[in-house]
């Protein structure tokens, strides 16, 4: 059997009757989510589905729309139903950006904010309904998580998930009545000769450490022995979504058996990208091929514009950290650091600021010269070149993942010599930054935003056998 699908996910839809202004004048807003052209993002994704010969399947993991904005969902559904029209095949749900728990709102005839209601979340999970688990054969539970044949002789497993936390859904984790289900259903494919692959909206393993500890709320309790869990069962690909970043991770059970974390960018957002499937079980392989979005008129690629968008709110933090502690606070740091903690502590993020801004890349050299092993000469072209530019890469390098900087460069050498060095003081100091980076060491956390040692984020061909 060969077949192929598509998976989109966090979509963050933002309809344009949000605004009572025009929309065609307002600026493109320093947010991750490019909500003036979320529309068109979409449209474009759905046309590149339906104008492919191969499928017209593709499985949306959550976050549909960008807070869960009435016209928005009533857009998005509409869509899905012209899609559905005109022969697409789509399977969706819904996750924390479509309910009522973050606030909404559109933009007056002013362009001022204009708060808006929500809809209640049983009414969101109905409109989607036709779009996938209506098209289930089983559910468990409350519906939400469900199981449908998607192409003939594969099926997905739309995983709901349980959280510690609510309404925020954080610290998520599969419950061990799900798992049971789930091994059922895999066992009974099995049996009929069909594939099974499975998808929650979070991602289950951290695409990164600094992703595990930065966001460690969003973090799965006990992903990665759920998806050895899976692997043991005999599912190969679990695919995700929520974290915005393009990663494709390799887990292999202590059983020995493999499965491939397939985590996708948000389709808006930078990088905005989607993925092609194609599954060869005669092969025994799967090609993952990415995509990424581009749209006409923006004077730039789509990727360039979202970058814009989304550098726009990190190349300030350096700045912001100097001159404006409150304006830093305000943008939790662009990494979802506690605002509270920021603001308890104003003198030391001016003066970690300031040194921040006049680190060079020489500076940064000599700090370390005993852990880099380079001479003078081999960054000469670099060494008055800011570092804070290379540390603005490495977060932008957490999003759109195959991080550049391989061993063999200047920025590796010097980073992770530095890092080493960083180590070396804490040891002596008897710090453990293990504990401040829960179980990670500083080079765990730096070195997979320098260099991806993994399958290539983007774009790969693995065994499902
Ligand atoms: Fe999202
Ligand atoms: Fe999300």
């Amino acid at each position: 059997m060969v077949c192929n699908f598509y998976h989109i996910t966090d979509v963050h839809y933002y309809s344009k009757r949000n605004f009572k202004c025009d929309w065609r004048t307002f600026p493109q807003p320093n947010t991750q989510i490019c909500i003036l052209k979320s529309e068109e993002a979409f449209k474009k994704a759905l046309e590149t589905v339906e104008a492919d010969k191969d499928t017209n399947t593709v499985i949306i993991t959550g976050d549909l729309t960008n807070h869960g904005e009435s016209y928005s969902h009533e857009e998005v559904r509409d869509l899905l139903q012209d899609f559905t029209n005109r022969g697409g095949n789509p399977f969706v749900y819904t996750d924390n950006h479509d309910y009522p728990y973050f606030p909404i709102h559109g933009y007056d005839e002013n362009g001022g904010i204009l708060p808006m209601e929500h809809l209640p979340e049983e009414e969101v999970k109905k409109m989607y309904y036709p779009f996938g688990r209506g098209k289930a054969f089983d559910t468990y539970d409350d519906g939400t998580t469900y199981i449908a044949e998607i192409l003939p002789g594969l099926y997905h497993i739309a995983m709901g998930y349980d959280a510690e936390e609510r309404p925020s859904l954080h610290h998520p984790y599969f419950s061990d009545g799900l798992m049971e289900w789930v091994r059922n259903h895999v066992e009974k494919a099995k049996e009929k000769g069909a594939v099974v692959i499975c998808s929650t909206h979070r991602p289950v393993v951290p695409p990164s450490p600094a992703y595990a500890v930065v966001g460690k709320g969003h973090s799965f309790i006990d992903g990665e022995k759920r998806i050895k869990e899976l692997a043991d069962m005999g599912v190969r690909l679990f695919f995700s979504g929520h974290s915005h970043i393009q990663c494709m991770k390799e887990i292999v059970s202590e059983k020995g058996n493999r499965i491939y974390s397939v985590q996708t960018s948000s389709l808006a957002a930078f990088p905005p990208k989607f993925r092609k499937i194609t599954i060869d079980t005669e092969k025994g392989m799967a090609e993952i091929r990415t995509t990424n979005v581009e749209l006409p008129d923006l004077g730039m690629s789509f990727t360039e514009y979202s970058k814009k968008g989304f550098l726009g709110i990190i190349e300030k933090i350096p700045y912001n950290m100097e001159h404006d502690v409150e304006a830093f606070a305000n943008t939790q740091g662009g990494i979802s650091l506690p605002k509270d903690l920021i603001m308890k502590h104003p003198k030391t993020v001016m003066f970690l600021g300031r040194k921040l801004n006049g680190l060079t890349y020489g500076k940064v050299a000599k700090f370390s010269k005993k852990y880099h092993g380079l001479k003078k000469s081999d960054y000469a072209d670099k060494t008055d070149k800011k570092f804070v530019n290379l540390i603005l890469a490495l977060i932008s390098n957490l999003y759109c993942g195959n991080a550049p900087y391989s061993p063999d460069t200047v920025e590796y050498k010097i980073t992770m010599g530095s890092v080493r060095k960083i180590e070396k003081i804490l040891s002596v100091l008897r710090v453990d930054s293990k504990k401040l980076l829960g179980g990670y060491t500083l080079s765990d956390f730096i070195e997979p935003l320098l260099y991806n040692s993994g399958p290539d984020d983007d774009n790969a061909t693995v065994r499902i056998d």
